[in-house]
């Protein structure tokens, strides 16, 4: 009896949630008030810069509370609070509505590219044999970093109780929307590196029971980085 009608209340709860992020934005209106947005995030929020995220195709509900997050001070980011000062919640929907419609652009590999070993050997310096010995040395830890990425976000670490990142992100990284849980996919792996860093010490903590924190403690660096690595190249 007590169990069905916890199960009652949470149902509520995630009604009540749901029905305060469907609020509805218009994406028109959003364009134009994204335009200050532009220099960071990108045009059509495809930031070209590494470290600062990419917000097309990104889910309304978690945009909105996001920017609500910045407003408030319970995520903390200098440009942002600034960005977001002046932000009605009519605008924070409008924003979130267009941001959402938009389309995400593929990655390249980040980082331990084997091509960028031409650039490095500019003066030829490199015996061909030297210079294949270490193109396959690279891809070989290129190759590991994508397994272990891969392994993660599938199936977890049962061992370091790290939670298995599909079961709330999506198969493909789509996150999911009625739940606003973010989606990831075509995101910069820098810039998730930097964010489950934050997550880990505590400097990010507005996600609701911690989530995020719970999780990426038990992460190592070398995680974070394989984790962020193959996340950035899902489509
Ligand atoms: C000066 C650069 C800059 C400008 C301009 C800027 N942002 Fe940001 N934005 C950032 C950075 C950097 C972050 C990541 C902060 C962090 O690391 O926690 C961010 C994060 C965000 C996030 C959270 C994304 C996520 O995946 O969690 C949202 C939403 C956002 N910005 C919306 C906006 C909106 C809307 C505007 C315009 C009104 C704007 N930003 C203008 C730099 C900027
Ligand atoms: C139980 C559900 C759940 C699981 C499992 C989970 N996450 Fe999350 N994740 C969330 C929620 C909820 C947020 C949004 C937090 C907030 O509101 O700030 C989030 C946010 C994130 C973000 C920030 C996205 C952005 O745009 O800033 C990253 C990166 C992330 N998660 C990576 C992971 C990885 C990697 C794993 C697996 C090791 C994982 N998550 C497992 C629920 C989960």
């Amino acid at each position: 009896m007590k169990k069905s009608l916890i199960a009652v209340s949470v149902s509520f709860a995630l009604l009540n949630m749901s029905g305060v992020v469907q609020a509805a934005g218009d994406i028109d209106a959003g364009r134009a008030k994204a335009a200050s947005c532009a220099s960071c995030h990108g045009e059509n929020g495809n930031s070209m810069m590494p470290l600062f995220p990419k917000l097309a195709a990104q889910n309304e509900g978690y945009l909105i509370k996001q920017m609500q997050a910045f407003k408030d001070g319970s995520r903390s980011n200098a440009s942002m609070s600034a960005m977001v000062s002046g932000l009605t919640d009519q605008d924070m929907q409008d924003i979130a509505a267009f941001y959402s419609a938009q389309t995400v652009t593929d990655n390249a590999l980040p980082q331990l590219n084997p091509d960028d070993l031409d650039d490095i050997d500019d003066n030829n310096e490199l015996t061909a044999d030297e210079k294949t010995a270490a193109k396959k040395a690279l891809q070989k830890q290129q190759d590991t970093l994508m397994a272990l990425g891969y392994d993660v976000y599938r199936n977890g670490d049962l061992e370091n109780e790290i939670s298995a990142c599909i079961a709330c992100h999506g198969p493909n990284g789509e996150g999911n929307e009625p739940a606003s849980f973010p989606a990831l996919k075509g995101q910069h792996a820098d810039y998730m590196a930097k964010t489950l860093t934050d997550f880990k010490a505590g400097a990010r903590s507005n996600n609701p029971d911690n989530m995020m924190h719970m999780i990426a403690k038990k992460m190592t660096e070398k995680d974070i980085k394989a984790i962020s690595y193959y996340v950035s190249t899902m489509k």
